[in-house]
């Protein structure tokens, strides 16, 4: 069960917590004022005996019972005036949660009268990434706890009242922030889900199942329907596997206008890998830490996601998404070091290593995709490669793009929603270095070094002119090992947000 969060001039009569914001050495707010006073001067007398509170952002002092009406009483540093950017308010929003949860607050009012963001920051975005702070960092998967380990929380929040005079755009923003928000917690449900519940066939029917009754039109290739058009290199992989492989593709027709068809040319596409599980294959992995591999799917998560937080706020785009879902194992059935297959594209490659299998799962989907649809721009994501976090660690993902507009649109977008993009180059080199001797391509470059350029450099080979196309390699970024102010530990649900601020930003009128 989530908790409700309104916007209101008044405040909620039946709250047991109120929260006062409080700025860094200032003076007390209005509200805080009045509170204040209507109750034995219980804050000043707390802020008396705790001085390390100092207001700074992200600080929460909880006054309990006494000599107040309420249970609790937070206070809330906001830091420095004029400081709050909408990233910042959202790690308020989700220190505050925390607050909260350790009071056990169940109905509580949020009193920030005054509450100044930096220029271009209004009051009501202010207010309404605060409140999407509580509900980013509310996350949990306890799925598969015992009931009785949930049962042992018998305090939940139940509401949280934002009151302000600026409610209603307040409110219209928080809307669309809790749309996309949706996608977040889809993407992140993907990738903490085990390997052995989500595997090609239920992850299929699960994006049917999410999408359909929200208005995207989901086709699903099965293995007979990927034989037959070719999907030489997607198979592949999956071939090692009792789980059949799936190709999903997600339709948004948001425009109103033109549908998505198959003879139309189209603005956008999402591409994503989708490796339920990746053992390495033949090529083993390491046992040590294999279970993080339930992770390679999150490219495909993202893209699932955004497609949901598309359909869930009705963006006015049309919007193409294709996820490529396999398992990559081990058996005698399974691809081989020295095979050579042929991808869809009629490319050849030569297997050198059966570990390196998202890029042949991607290269399909891209010729697909491409002929398919005609996209002006496509994007594609995946945990690619361990590379990209020897390079980036996982604060940044790295983003490869063809064009520098498209670069551009994406780290805006990234610099809006605090989901760090880094670009990284393409070059002629790297495309060179993926040519086999044996075969057009080989699927691992020859250099230790370098490996997510000469990944990216692999899928530009399957990349036509004049699509703009960037590749985004979440592999640090879509899993994250310890919480962060609006993530709790394990899939983050990294670039949902981007994407879709992305496809806002650009795509609607
Ligand atoms: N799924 C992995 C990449 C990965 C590593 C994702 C760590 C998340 C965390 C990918 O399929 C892989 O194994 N790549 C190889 C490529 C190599 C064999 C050329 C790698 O990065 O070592
Ligand atoms: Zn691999
Ligand atoms: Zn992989």
């Amino acid at each position: 069960m989530t908790f409700s969060i309104s916007f209101s001039k008044t405040p909620k009569a039946k709250a047991d917590t109120i929260v006062i914001g409080i700025y860094e050495d200032s003076a007390l707010s209005n509200a805080a004022k009045t509170l204040n006073k209507k109750n034995k001067n219980c804050i000043d007398n707390c802020l008396k005996s705790h001085a390390n509170f100092k207001g700074k952002q992200g600080q929460t002092l909880s006054i309990a019972h006494c000599q107040h009406n309420y249970s609790h009483i937070i206070l809330l540093g906001l830091g420095k005036k004029d400081s709050l950017d909408t990233i910042k308010c959202e790690s308020l929003g989700g220190k505050l949660y925390g607050a909260l949860k350790s009071a056990g607050a169940q109905n509580v009012n949020i009193m920030t009268d005054g509450i100044k963001g930096k220029k271009g920051v209004s009051v009501s975005d202010a207010l309404a990434h605060i409140a999407f702070g509580t509900r980013l960092k509310s996350y949990t998967f306890d799925k598969y706890k015992e009931k009785k380990a949930k049962k042992d929380q018998p305090v939940v929040l139940k509401s949280i009242t934002v009151v302000t005079t600026d409610n209603t755009p307040a409110k219209k923003a928080f809307t669309t922030l809790d749309a996309v928000g949706q996608g977040v917690f889809l993407a992140r449900d993907l990738v903490n889900e085990p390997p052995n519940t989500l595997h090609p066939e239920s992850y299929a029917k699960l994006i049917q199942k999410e999408l359909k009754p929200l208005g995207v039109e989901v086709e699903v290739l099965n293995e007979t329907q990927m034989k037959k058009l070719g999907f030489g290199a997607l198979l592949s992989v999956g071939q090692g596997s009792i789980r059949e492989s799936r190709t999903v593709i997600m339709r948004w027709n948001g425009t109103g206008k033109g549908k998505i068809s198959k003879s139309s040319k189209n603005p956008i596409a999402f591409v994503g890998k989708g490796v339920t599980f990746d053992t390495g294959g033949i090529s083993l992995k390491p046992g040590a830490g294999m279970d993080m591999m339930k992770m390679d799917m999150g490219g495909s998560a993202a893209v699932v996601g955004v497609m949901k937080a598309l359909a869930k706020r009705k963006a006015k785009a049309n919007v193409i998404g294709i996820v490529g879902l396999v398992e990559n194992m081990p058996s005698d059935r399974a691809y081989r070091p020295g095979d050579i297959i042929e991808s869809h594209s009629g490319k050849t490659i030569e297997i050198l290593n059966t570990d390196a299998e998202g890029r042949l799962v991607l290269a399909d989907c891209l010729t697909y995709i491409q002929e398919t649809y005609k996209p002006e721009t496509i994007i594609d994501l995946a945990t690619l490669t361990g590379a990209i976090m020897v390079a980036l660690g996982n604060e940044y993902c790295g983003a490869f793009a063809n064009d520098t507009k498209l670069w551009d649109q994406l780290e805006s977008a990234s610099l809006k929603t605090g989901e760090k993009f880094w670009r990284m180059p393409l070059d002629q080199s790297y495309r060179d270095e993926m040519v086999s001797d044996v075969a057009d391509l080989k699927n691992m470059g020859g250099s230790r070094y370098g490996g997510a350029c000469s990944a990216a450099g692999f899928l530009e080979h399957f990349v036509d002119k004049p699509t703009k196309w960037a590749h985004i390699d979440i592999a640090g970024t879509a899993w994250w090992n310890s919480d962060s102010d609006t993530t709790t530990k394990g899939g983050t649900g990294f670039p949902v947000r981007t994407l879709n601020d992305f496809v806002a930003k650009n795509y609607e009128k």
